[in-house]
C-alpha cells in the first residue's frame, strides 16, 4: 500500500565501498519510477548538518554504475553524534520537506539513521555499503565482492615474488573487527594460514602446520585480518621470525587499495537490487530497517538487530580451509 511519501533524500556515509554509485543510481531511478522528488546529500551526515542537499534527477546518476567511490562523497561526522548536530541536520531536512531517507553505509550509518528516526520520527531505510561484510541481515554487503577480488589479485602478485625469492609473506587485509575479507580472500588466494579476529590461537596452529610442511615448502603466504586479536601483520611476522630466524620474511599491508576500483558485476547487481528495494520499502511504509539479500531473497532487518548482532564468518569455510591447507 502506498503512503504519502513525496520527497526522499539519499546519502553515503562511513568508509566508501565499490558499488555505492550503483546503489545511488538505483535509488534515484526507483524514486523517479515512484514519482518522488529525490535529493542527494553530499558528504554524509556532515553534509546534512551543513545543508549540502540538492535535487537529483535520472540524469544525475547516468554513467556512474562502473565507478568506485561515491559521487555524493562520504564522511564520518563527529558533529552528528551530538544532539545539537542532529537537530541542525533534521531542521535542514524539514526545511526542504524530506519525508524519507535512504542511508547507504555500514554500522555507524545505521546507528545514525536509527537515532535520527527515534528522535525526530523521520522514516529511514538502510542499505549495507561496506567492504567489511560485517553487517547482520544480509549475506553480502555492497563492496565486499570487489574488495575480496582486489585482495585476491594482490595476493596472486605477491605469490609470484614470494616464490621467486623463497620468502614468507604476511599480508594484512582490512575488515575492521571482522575476518570476512581475510577468510575469503585468503581461501581464494590459496593462503597457507589465515588470521581472523573470530578465532583464537591461529599462530600456534599455523606454526604446527608449518613445521610439518617446511621440508617441502619454499615460500608461504599468510593473510592477516587487521583486527586479529593476536596482532597486526608486522607483529605476527616478528613472532614468526623469532621462531624461524633463518626465514626471509616480508610484510605487505594492502590498505585502502581494497576500497577502490571498478565494482564487480556481483556488487553492481547487489547494489541495484538493494537500492531499488530501499525506495520501494519507503513507499510501502517500511522504515527503521536495513535492506538485505539473504539466500537470494530481499529481506529487512530492524536497525537495532543489524547494529548489535554480529555476523559470524562462515564456519564451514574455516574448517574446509584448515583441511585444504594441511
Ligand atoms: O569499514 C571499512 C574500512 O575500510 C575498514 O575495513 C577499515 O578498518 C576502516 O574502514 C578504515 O577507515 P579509514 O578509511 O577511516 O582509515
Amino acid at each position: 500500500m502506498k503512503n504519502q511519501l513525496k520527497k526522499i533524500a539519499v546519502f553515503t556515509s562511513g568508509g566508501d565501498a565499490p558499488g555505492m554509485n550503483a546503489c545511488l543510481r538505483a535509488v534515484v531511478r526507483a524514486g523517479v519510477h515512484f514519482d518522488l522528488e529525490i535529493y542527494g546529500i553530499t558528504g554524509g551526515y556532515q553534509g546534512m548538518i551543513e545543508n549540502n542537499i540538492h535535487l537529483l534527477n535520472a540524469g544525475s546518476v547516468g554513467n556512474i554504475i562502473q565507478y568506485g567511490g561515491t559521487i555524493l562523497k562520504t564522511a564520518r561526522s563527529k558533529e552528528f553524534m551530538t544532539p545539537e548536530g542532529r537537530k541542525k541536520a533534521y531542521n535542514n531536512l524539514k526545511e526542504i520537506g524530506i519525508d524519507g531517507l535512504v542511508c547507504i553505509g555500514g554500522n555507524g550509518t545505521y546507528t545514525g539513521a536509527m537515532t535520527l528516526q527515534n528522535e525526530y520520527g523521520i522514516p529511514c531505510i538502510g542499505c549495507p555499503g561496506t567492504i567489511d561484510n560485517d553487517l547482520y541481515g544480509t549475506d553480502f554487503t555492497i563492496g565486499y565482492d570487489t574488495a575480496i577480488n582486489t585482495a585476491m589479485d594482490a595476493i596472486d602478485k605477491i605469490r609470484d615474488t614470494a616464490d621467486a625469492h623463497n620468502r614468507v609473506f604476511f599480508i594484512e587485509v582490512m575488515g575492521r573487527h571482522s575476518g570476512h575479507i581475510a577468510l575469503n580472500a585468503g581461501i581464494a588466494g590459496g593462503a597457507e594460514g589465515i588470521f581472523v579476529p573470530e578465532k583464537d590461537n591461529e599462530f600456534a596452529d599455523i606454526i604446527c602446520t608449518y613445521e610439518k610442511k617446511s621440508r617441502t615448502k619454499q615460500f608461504s603466504i599468510f593473510v592477516v585480518a587487521e583486527g586479529d586479536e593476536e596482532g597486526h601483520a608486522f607483529e605476527l611476522a616478528k613472532k614468526f621470525q623469532e621462531n624461524y630466524p633463518e626465514t626471509d620474511i616480508r610484510v605487505t599491508v594492502l590498505g585502502h587499495i581494497q576500497r577502490g576500483g571498478k565494482p564487480s558485476a556481483n556488487d553492481r547487481i547487489l547494489a541495484s537490487r538493494i537500492g531499488a528495494h530501499a525506495v520501494k520499502a519507503l513507499v510501502e511504509g517500511i522504515n527503521g530497517q536495513a535492506v538485505g539479500i539473504v539466500n537470494d531473497q530481499v529481506c529487512f532487518t530492524p536497525f537495532e538487530t543489524a547494529i548489535y548482532h554480529k555476523k559470524e564468518i562462515n564456519e564451514n569455510l574455516w574448517v574446509m580451509n584448515n583441511i585444504l591447507t594441511r
